[in-house]
């Protein structure tokens, strides 16, 4: 079947050239070490504004010179919602100016495969994977959502999941439940956060597995209290549980992992997990509405998509009335056209973190992550609520202060110590601080000051 004939295929560029996707895709990313965008469109692209001033990824205030955000404030909040470096900006600005200029030519007509191939590629590389197994979401919710609902369960399997789990894997769970009857059970992991150890975590975990529990659904560091979860651990007593099962009654590890993603300096291989749902618009400081879902390669076919995906082979199942037949992230992406100014802009923060230093970065984070813990636990009427172990917390500290509410200790911070840090949005909120690339040290001696304040 000729599709060309009746699909929208671009007129030219790669595909019409005979190259194929994988090929595409090496080529591209070789010859766009500063653009991320496809060889064509960026020679037809708007050039790059110049820099403000040279920026020097080994100097960290040269780092926090790349982001617009107010000075006005100590900025300690970029677990909710990134601000974007300048090469995020400058991409997104110049893929914006392409697609105003002409949708088509940008990439928009025929689907978005080419371009979105280098944002699968350059995230897979970050997470040490391949891009063939990972789909673009907007969002980690979305990641979750697909998930949750996509999963192929029998009759009776259920869901674990831990009482310190996010609204979006609960209320995916729930929505889940209402649909199909699918069980879901919650466990509590740790009774005190800042003492939480592996053994207990691991132990608890296992002691809840039945043989009817075929998803073990968490959040790799939980934005309630900051407790990193040992994947590793949690993977490896999988392993042994599911060496005395048959492979469909396997227990699969599935991860909300926005709160370690870019902030902890690891790999798929690395968790061990089985499926990781994320987005890049927190510690990745990724473009807005922008996120991925991972899975194994064996595991990509128990996903059944939820949402029609836009790709060539999508439209050929779709014209020849059968099940389109692609790699399963293909299938996995949810379809219909995106705010691909931001979508196409991925690599340039994925760049951005790698030409900076991933364990650099991580590096930073838990510097900063330490002092803080430790200042706020020396301040009478605070209760840090973050483990101390680096290898139990990532990024995230929370607190919370005597006589104050997270809400009221939100406001006061902002407004008379100038610090941002938000309440957390769950049943009992807690104080909440993230220290990252575009905090420092000092300001970090700040936020100790400010919250004594507090008394
Ligand atoms: C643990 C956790 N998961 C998911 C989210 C939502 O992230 P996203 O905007 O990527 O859906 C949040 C907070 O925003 C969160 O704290």
């Amino acid at each position: 079947m000729d599709t060309s004939r009746r699909l929208p295929l671009p007129s030219s560029g790669p595909l019409r050239a005979g190259l194929s996707r994988r090929g595409f895709a090496t080529a591209v990313l070789g010859a766009t070490a500063v653009t991320g965008l496809p060889a064509a469109a960026a020679q037809a692209a708007p050039a790059v504004p110049a820099p403000r001033g040279t920026f020097d990824p080994h100097d960290w205030a040269s780092v926090r010179d790349q982001f617009a955000l107010s000075r006005d404030h100590l900025q300690f909040s970029a677990y909710v919602l990134a601000s974007h470096p300048r090469p995020v900006r400058d991409a997104i600005n110049r893929v914006r100016d392409e697609l105003d200029a002409d949708p088509i030519a940008a990439g928009a007509g025929f689907i978005d495969e080419d371009r979105s191939l280098v944002v699968r590629t350059s995230l897979a590389r970050y997470l040490g994977a391949d891009a063939d197994h990972v789909a673009l979401t907007d969002s980690t919710t979305m990641g979750l959502a697909l998930l949750y609902g996509g999963l192929r369960l029998r009759a009776g399997q259920e869901i674990l999941t831990s009482e310190h789990d996010f609204y979006a894997t609960h209320q995916a769970l729930r929505l889940r439940h209402q649909r199909d009857g699918t069980p879901v059970r919650k466990i509590r992991l740790y009774d005190d956060p800042a003492r939480a150890t592996t053994d207990e975590i691991v132990s608890r975990i296992v002691r809840a597995l039945t043989p009817r529990t075929r998803v073990l659904a968490l959040t790799w560091v939980n934005s309630d209290n900051g407790v990193k979860l040992p994947s590793r651990a949690v993977a490896d007593a999988l392993r042994d549980v599911n060496a005395r099962r048959a492979r469909a009654d396997h227990v699969l590890l599935c991860l909300d992992g926005v709160h370690g993603f870019a902030a902890e300096n690891a790999t798929m291989a690395d968790l061990g997990c089985d499926f990781f749902a994320t987005s890049t618009h927190k510690w990745l400081h990724g473009p807005r509405g922008t996120g991925l879902l991972w899975a194994k390669p064996e595991h990509w076919a128990l996903v059944r998509p939820v949402i029609p995906n836009f790709s060539r082979e999508g439209y050929e199942g779709w014209v020849g009335d059968r099940d389109p037949v692609a790699a399963p992230a293909i299938l996995g992406t949810p379809g219909g056209y995106h705010s691909f100014e931001h979508r196409w802009a991925v690599p340039e923060a994925v760049r951005f973190h790698e030409t900076i230093g991933r364990a650099r970065i991580t590096e930073r984070i838990k510097s900063q992550a330490a002092t803080l813990k430790d200042g706020l636990r020396r301040l009478p009427g605070v209760r840090v609520l973050t483990p101390d172990s680096p290898s139990m917390s990532a990024g995230i500290v929370c607190c919370t202060v005597e006589g104050w509410p997270a809400a009221r200790a939100e406001h006061e911070l902002r407004a008379s110590h100038q610090v941002i840090a938000t309440e957390t949005p769950y049943a009992e909120p807690h104080l909440r601080f993230g220290p990252t690339i575009v905090t420092a040290p000092e300001q970090v001696e700040k936020v100790v000051t400010a919250v004594a304040a507090l008394r």
